[in-house]
């Protein structure tokens, strides 16, 4: 199994393209299995995950064709309703591929998922919606086994609370139910927009997405289009935390500056500089102290949980104590006893971490556990003293495009090596 290997102690300096966001390609690419037209997505990133979903939507029939930075999708007949458990555990993404199954075969039979170990994440909101649309569902052996003889038809749907998985499914099966779907407390993310664009791209009439309501009218049909995956605002915020980890100058291009907006004020507040134009964001520290600065997880417009582990990294050597409060899953902190091999200074209680700043930090072996999470053990491992090796990195390559050539680029002392 491949390790990351990380020589500390140089600052960053360079420029980093942002990739397609990993998120919004694996809803996208899902999409495809709604028209019997060929689908195209361009700006995708190539990652694992995008590739293992590649694998699982060729087991409905569809043709995948990957070329460099696209990836065409044609689901000319679906010959198969079934998702096997080896196919969607690996991936909880892929159990948004029960919707539009369900939308366009009336049936489908698909695994429970698997996915990060980041909670119990339950797809309870996923059922319930498509209940409410009419689909008659059972739980057997493992699979959801969903049907809906006459079709799916629009309800309206308040969800307890938001989820992006359950508002972006939804979605998916609403756009060829019977009439009208209300989605009512949706989740807001960038993502949630793309996927709506797309949608309506192929024919689909969604209005209101990236607001709490969201209303599907049904179509009959869609057709294929192309399309491009909008740039990753987790991997941007991955990198712009890194570079005011380690210290240096990073620019971002390919960057949704807007889609950070809750980022960007934090990092100044922990004494990094970013400046902005409109194809890019320039993040500095040259030297001077990182401070502490609390934050807790929100929903989108908040602070999004995918950052709350880098974000930890910088907290480990900041001039002071800080909290940060995980509210979107109960078990995401993984990254912490990682960070604590290396010297940091952190206490987990509940929901809340307290990140006592120490003034370095350490290398050391340390283990992926999560992909968010192995991205903070990269940053604190650019940022130690000596040699940080960051095992089970298969957890990185689902999500980041090349990260040891992006920040090697940037001055980083990293390599990949195979065990
Ligand atoms: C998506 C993102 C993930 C991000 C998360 C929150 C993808 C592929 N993944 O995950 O990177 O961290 O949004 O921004 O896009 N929940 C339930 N029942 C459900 C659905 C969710 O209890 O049916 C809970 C989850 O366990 C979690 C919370 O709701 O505690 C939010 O999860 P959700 O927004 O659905 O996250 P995902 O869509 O799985």
């Amino acid at each position: 199994m491949d390790k990351i290997v990380i020589e500390g102690g140089t600052p960053l300096s360079g420029q980093i393209s942002i990739s397609g966001a990993k998120n919004s390609a694996l809803k996208l690419m899902v999409a495809c299995l709604l028209t019997d037209e060929p689908l195209e997505l361009t700006n995708m990133p190539n990652l694992r995950d995008t590739r293992f979903l590649g694998h699982l939507l060729e087991n409905f029939g569809v043709k995948v064709t990957d070329g460099v930075g696209n990836l065409t999708m044609h689901a000319k007949t679906l010959t198969s309703t079934t998702a096997p458990y080896d196919l969607v555990r690996k991936m909880r993404a892929s159990f948004n591929v029960l919707g539009p199954v369900l939308a366009r075969a009336h049936k489908a039979k698909v695994s429970l998922p698997g996915g990060c170990a980041i909670g119990a994440r339950p797809v309870d909101l996923h059922l319930n919606a498509l209940k409410a649309m009419g689909a008659e569902i059972e739980l057997s052996e493992g699979y959801v086994i969903a049907s809906a003889s006459g079709g799916l038809k629009g309800a309206e749907i308040t969800f307890p609370f938001i989820s992006v998985g359950a508002t972006e499914h939804s979605m998916l099966a609403a756009v060829l139910a019977k009439g009208e779907t209300v989605l009512n407390n949706a989740a807001r993310e960038p993502e949630i927009v793309d996927l709506a664009n797309c949608l309506n791209a192929m024919g689909a009439k969604i209005s209101g997405a990236g607001r709490s309501e969201v209303t599907i009218q049904g179509v009959k049909k869609l057709g294929g289009t192309k399309f491009a995956v909008v740039p990753d605002r987790i991997e941007a915020g991955t990198y712009a935390l890194a570079a005011a980890t380690v210290g240096g100058a990073v620019r971002l291009v390919n960057v949704r500056s807007d889609h950070l907006g809750s980022l960007w004020p934090l990092i100044a507040q922990a004494g990094a500089k970013v400046t902005m134009d409109e194809n890019s964001v320039l993040v500095e520290r040259h030297g001077t102290p990182i401070h502490p600065v609390d934050v807790e997880t929100q929903a989108y417009p908040g602070f999004p949980t995918d950052l709350q582990a880098q974000f930890m990294a910088m907290m480990c050597l900041a001039d002071g104590v800080s909290i940060i409060r995980e509210n979107i899953f109960e078990n995401r902190f993984m990254h912490c006893p990682e960070l604590s091999r290396m010297g940091a200074n952190i206490t987990v209680s509940g929901r809340e971490a307290i990140i006592r700043g120490v003034p370095k930090l350490k290398g050391a072996q340390v283990m992926a556990t999560d992909l968010r999470a192995s991205a903070s053990l990269i940053a604190a491992g650019m940022a130690a003293e000596g040699t940080t090796e960051v095992g089970r990195v298969y957890h990185l390559d689902r999500g980041f495009e090349q990260i040891e050539v992006k920040l090697g680029n940037c001055g980083a002392r990293i390599k990949r090596v195979k065990e």
